[in-house]
């Protein structure tokens, strides 16, 4: 396994569709996962999606740590997961503001407006299909991760710039009670 150098904003990488995978259980992306895991334990993250790792591939990987979880039955603690070739549907009109990182924009945070629920359909390296419905943090990191696939950083769905900063910045205003980068 390896630690995978992180592709940062404003690299071309981020901004493209990203494409499907055509054998979720290769070789070449069983090592990529594994890789994409460690990659985001060591940064500490909570979400790595593919082209993070300049592989414009339609995956990404993900956790929910206990500590980020509500007590919520759709929102419960997962250890580190992996979604290939991943289909996303927002559930309801519902949107929430919650705080965001991203490991290709470091040191800095936004609050941004998620879909309170989703339901995600997906496979992994051994073909097992995946759906969930799943709600608050869990469904907002599968949100920030699948935007990811599509080209889309957390910057593009700003509505307010006032709470858009530098990490140390916004804990110093108290503007962040919690959170870990995504
Ligand atoms: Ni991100």
């Amino acid at each position: 396994m390896a630690i995978l150098k992180i592709a940062r904003m404003g690299h071309p990488v981020l901004l493209q569709r990203c494409q499907p995978i055509d054998d979720p259980g290769a070789p070449a992306i069983r090592r990529l996962v594994a890789d994409m895991m460690e990659t985001m334990e060591d940064a500490p993250g909570v979400g790595l999606a593919a082209p993070q790792v300049f592989q414009p591939l339609r995956l990404f990987v993900f956790r929910v740590p206990g500590e980020r979880a509500a007590n919520d039955p759709h929102d419960t603690p997962i250890g580190n997961s992996v979604l290939i070739n991943p289909e996303l549907e927002l559930i309801g009109d519902e949107r929430v503001l919650g705080w965001e990182g991203c490991l290709s924009i470091p040191g800095m945070r936004a609050a941004i407006p998620r879909a309170s629920r989703v339901r995600y359909r997906g496979v992994d390296c051994d073909g097992n299909s995946i759906t969930r419905e799943v709600s608050g943090f869990h469904a907002r990191v599968v949100q920030h991760e699948y935007d990811h696939l599509d080209g889309i950083l957390y910057t593009a769905r700003l509505t307010d710039y006032t709470l858009f900063g530098f990490n140390e910045e916004l804990t110093r205003a108290e503007m962040i009670r919690q959170g870990q980068p995504t």
